[in-house]
């Protein structure tokens, strides 16, 4: 069993993302590496900051790492939140805030398009590699489901009349943006 850090203490996404690895992966959180500190993510980019974390985590470790960033991009906000999708309404992770800030946002505008995108940065053997996921879809008129997090009872993915929050986490990872750069990451992976 290979063993990586994966730079989050967020249990859903260590639980989606694990599922994605199989058994043949086990994957470690840096408060498992004795690491408690917030690991800066500063950078004005999705990449970047998936880049600054895995290099935090390699450079203290040494050990394989991979970190992911990701931001809800909607077009009528002219991508926004985007970078900013942890901190839109408030300096914490306040989900319900940030759902509020947005159905706000939105009031009154037609082009509900938007997506979201997520970077990984891999540092394998000391060498970084990039994975990216999209999914399309569009941001609903109002909040439902509880199943998730962050905003997923607001967008709707294409080919879809349900949000994410709606979803079963399996049927959400299939075709979700951090599930599609999972993905590449793993077969990368699988592929050494
Ligand atoms: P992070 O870079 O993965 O921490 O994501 C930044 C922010 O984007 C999170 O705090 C959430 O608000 C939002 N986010 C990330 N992934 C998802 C998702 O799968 N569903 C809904 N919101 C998400």
């Amino acid at each position: 069993m290979t063993e990586i850090i994966f730079a989050t203490n967020n249990a859903h996404k260590l639980s989606e993302v694990q599922a994605l690895l199989g058994d043949n992966f086990h994957l470690l959180t840096p408060r498992d590496c004795g690491i408690t500190e917030d690991i800066p993510e500063t950078a004005a980019t999705l990449d970047g900051n998936a880049s600054q974390k895995s290099h935090y985590l390699y450079d203290r470790m040494g050990k394989n790492c991979f970190a992911d960033d990701t931001g809800l991009e909607v077009e009528a906000l002219g991508g926004e939140p985007g970078v900013h999708s942890a901190r839109y309404a408030t300096d914490g992770h306040d989900f319900a805030a940030n759902n509020r800030l947005l159905l706000k946002n939105m009031e009154g505008v037609k082009n509900r398009r938007a997506r979201f995108r997520t970077v990984i940065s891999l540092i394998i053997d000391g060498e970084e590699h990039l994975f990216e996921g999209i999914v399309e879809g569009r941001i609903a008129e109002s909040e439902s489901g509880c199943e998730g997090f962050g905003y997923d009872p607001l967008f709707i993915p294409d080919g879809h009349d349900c949000t994410f929050a709606e979803m079963s986490a399996d049927e959400k990872n299939a075709i979700s943006h951090r599930g599609r750069a999972v993905q590449k990451l793993v077969t990368f992976l699988k592929s050494r």
